[in-house]
Formats: structure tokens, sequence, C-alpha cells
């Protein structure tokens, strides 16, 4: 499957109106589509599958996190919807992210591809070291990334800062994604760390997850397209 678009819009809306009236205007050519545990508690599978038949890439990102044949069982339910990516945390561990990778198997190329969380980009080392892990969490991203292509994982979601390293580690077909971008003349909003689209792509990002720069612009198709001509130039 092509890799265009390369973004990923967040539909971090609290009603599945303001989502869908979001979408209206948008092209499946010119982005790719997420729906996070907010919309998705507000709008079930109805939504997802209303975005699917719109023939939008649908990135489910729920981060599963269970035991093994939950998480499995959970995986087929999203493939059944029809999305195009769906996330676990990595720290389920490798039994279940095999699992998951297995049930999904059947599905052949129309599997979603299936990327794991490593660390949440929230805590701080601290606070990560506090819950009794050993290494630093950048060490912990680096290892947990890892256990992740050990399972037999599509990539991994990383902050843009992590991508060249991760890229230089894991080679050229293990799937980036990366949310904390913003454009230039955005407002930093809650990210701490934040990264210019083509810098992320340059770095080697595969996938740019973006929600308030294009989200609460009042041109969201005009910013896309911008943005898309961008990457496209290589700008
Ligand atoms: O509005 P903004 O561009 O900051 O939205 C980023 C999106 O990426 C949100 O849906 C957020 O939940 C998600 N995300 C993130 N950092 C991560 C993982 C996901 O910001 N580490």
């Amino acid at each position: 499957m092509s890799k265009q678009p390369q973004i990923i819009v967040a539909l971090d809306f609290d009603t599945v109106k303001v989502a869908l009236d979001f979408v209206e205007p948008l092209s499946p050519t010119q982005c790719r589509l997420k729906v996070g545990n907010e919309l998705f508690t507000r709008g079930g599978p109805d939504l997802v599958r209303r975005l699917v038949d719109l023939k939008f890439s649908v990135f489910l990102d729920l981060k599963f996190y269970d035991i093994p044949n939950t998480v499995a069982q959970a995986c087929l339910a999203a493939a059944d919807l029809g999305v195009w990516m769906v996330n676990v945390h990595a720290l389920g561990g490798v039994a279940m992210m095999t699992a998951a990778q297995k049930a999904l198997q059947p599905y052949g190329t129309k599997a979603p591809l299936l990327i794991a969380v490593t660390a949440l980009t929230s805590y701080n080392d601290s606070e990560w070291q506090g819950l009794g892990f050993k290494q630093d969490i950048n060490a912990s991203v680096l290892h947990l990334a890892q256990l992740t292509q050990q399972a037999g994982l599509d990539g991994v979601v990383c902050s843009a800062q992590e991508v060249a390293l991760l890229r230089a580690q894991f080679g050229p077909s293990f799937c980036l994604v990366t949310p904390g971008i913003r454009l230039e003349d955005n407002a930093h909003d809650d990210q701490q760390r934040v990264v210019t689209p083509q810098a992320a792509l340059a770095a080697g990002s595969d996938y740019l997850v973006m929600g308030r720069s294009i989200t609460r612009s009042p041109e969201p198709v005009a910013v896309l397209a911008k943005l898309n001509e961008a990457i496209d130039l290589r700008l």
C-alpha cells in the first residue's frame, strides 16, 4: 500500500456530529483519520464503519492492553471493522503482541497495520522510574521497540525526537508513527516537544498524527492541501 497520504488527522472531538461535520469536506486522498478513546467511546463501531465506508483509512487508536487472548480478540474485532491501523501497548509483553499479530494473519493483505505504543510520552523519567522500571525512559523506549519488532508487529508510535534513532536501529520497513507535530506558526498547546511536519519526515517518520493544527484551523482543507504540497515537493 502506498504511504500517501502521510497525514493522519486525529479526530479528537466530543460528539459524533462535530466529527462527521469536520470530515465532510475532506478527501481520503488528502489524509487518513485517527479515532481515539474519546470519540470511540462516544461513537462506537458505527462511527468507525461510517468513516471506512467513506473510504478513509482509519487508525483505531485504542491502545489495547490486556491478557494475550483478550487483546488478540480485540484486534480481530478491529480488523472486522475494516480499519487500516490498530495499536496495542508494548508493555503488554511479547506474548500479548505475538497473539495479536497471529490473530491478524488470516486477514493477509487486508490485515490492519499493527503497531505498539512504547512508553506514553506523558511520562517523565522520574515518574517512569517511580513505577519500578530500572532503565531510564529513553532506554526503555528502545527496549520496548525491540520487543515490538521481535513480536512481528509493523512498528511503533514515537515522538519525533526519537524517530532518527529508531529508524537507524530498526531499519526502513519498521513503521514509525509520530504525534506532537506543529506547523511553524501554531501554538504548542499541551505538547512539550513539538516538531514540524517536514522535520519529522526528514528524520524518517512514515506517518504524522496531527490534531489541533488541523482540527482547530478555520480552513482545514487548505491546511491539508498546503501540507501535502510541501510533502510532495519534499519542502
Ligand atoms: O492536537 P495534537 O496534534 O496535539 O494531537 C495529537 C494526537 O496524538 C492526539 O490524539 C493525542 O492523543 C495523540 N498522541 C500524542 N502523543 C502520543 C500518542 C498519541 O499526542 N505519545
